[in-house]
């Protein structure tokens, strides 16, 4: 087994497991220096594209991106989403799965669970493809951002859900919006890891979504903290760019010898 797999599987009940989104290199490359796992994850639908949900993200988008990210990427186990359409049978999901790995050099894919894909799962794992399974809140099948597992019926019905992914061979879960409480049940009846977002401290990791967490999307639900305002940033040296331009204060004749500086 690929020993950044068998890493993040050594993690469950000793240190937490830390991930973050990239969908380009400059980012990769910095989140690769802390970050335990690194998702290409198809939320860049919203966050880069602008699109209103993920339903329409090519698989060729997921791709070019993840090609761009792995360039960044030395020391984390890097995950790449499969975009919804791309893995309805299995069939078409090990020949897709098969491609993503052989553009990107991926070390797993993830899939989102609709409760009955677990036969997927299995046949890619049988191919030899890691598969981080995801549940709850599922961007893909479900149109509303609800809280998960807030009743009896719902809380069996999720743990369920989970033992079958993990049955089928997953090597860990994403919980997303999923309520402390099932977080808790899922986490402690899995030997496989158990990733959180916006489903409490009670997973064995965290993942957020990077544009999110540094202040860049715009879209900040209860669950994101705000590490950085970037936007803020951005806009000032945005600003000041401008304006020396418009005042002729750039360039001087600092900047006209050809090259880059590094850093
Ligand atoms: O697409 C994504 O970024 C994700 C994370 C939110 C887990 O699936």
């Amino acid at each position: 087994m690929n020993k950044r797999i068998i890493k993040i599987l050594n993690k469950k009940n000793k240190s937490k497991i830390v991930s973050l989104t990239a969908y380009s290199k400059n980012i990769a490359k910095i989140l690769d220096n802390y970050c335990d796992v690194v998702l290409v994850g198809d939320s860049m639908a919203n966050v880069l594209y602008g699109l209103k949900n993920t339903h329409k993200l090519s698989l060729e988008n997921i791709i070019q991106h993840s090609a761009s990210v792995r360039k960044g990427i030395k020391k984390a186990l890097l995950v790449v989403d499969m975009p919804k359409g791309t893995y309805v049978n299995k069939k078409q999901a090990k020949k897709n799965a098969a491609l993503i790995v052989k553009k990107t050099k991926c070390d797993a894919v993830k899939i989102e669970s609709n409760n009955k894909n677990f036969d997927i799962i299995k046949e890619l794992v049988r191919s030899k493809i890691p598969v981080m399974g995801h549940i709850g809140f599922t961007p893909q099948f479900k149109n509303k951002f609800n809280i998960e597992g807030n009743s009896k019926k719902k809380i069996i019905k999720l743990l369920n859900e989970a033992k079958l992914i993990e049955k089928a061979g997953a090597f860990s879960i994403v919980l997303e919006c999923i309520t402390p409480k099932t977080s808790d049940q899922i986490t402690k009846s899995l030997k496989i890891p158990t990733i959180g977002i916006g489903s409490s401290i009670n997973c064995d990791g965290q993942i957020l979504v990077t544009d999110d967490m540094l202040g860049l999307s715009g879209f900040y639900p209860k669950f994101v903290k705000k590490y950085a305002s970037l936007n803020r940033i951005i806009e000032k040296a945005v600003k000041k760019y401008t304006t020396d331009v418009r005042l002729k204060k750039f360039p001087t004749t600092k900047n006209f010898l050809y090259g880059r500086r590094s850093k």
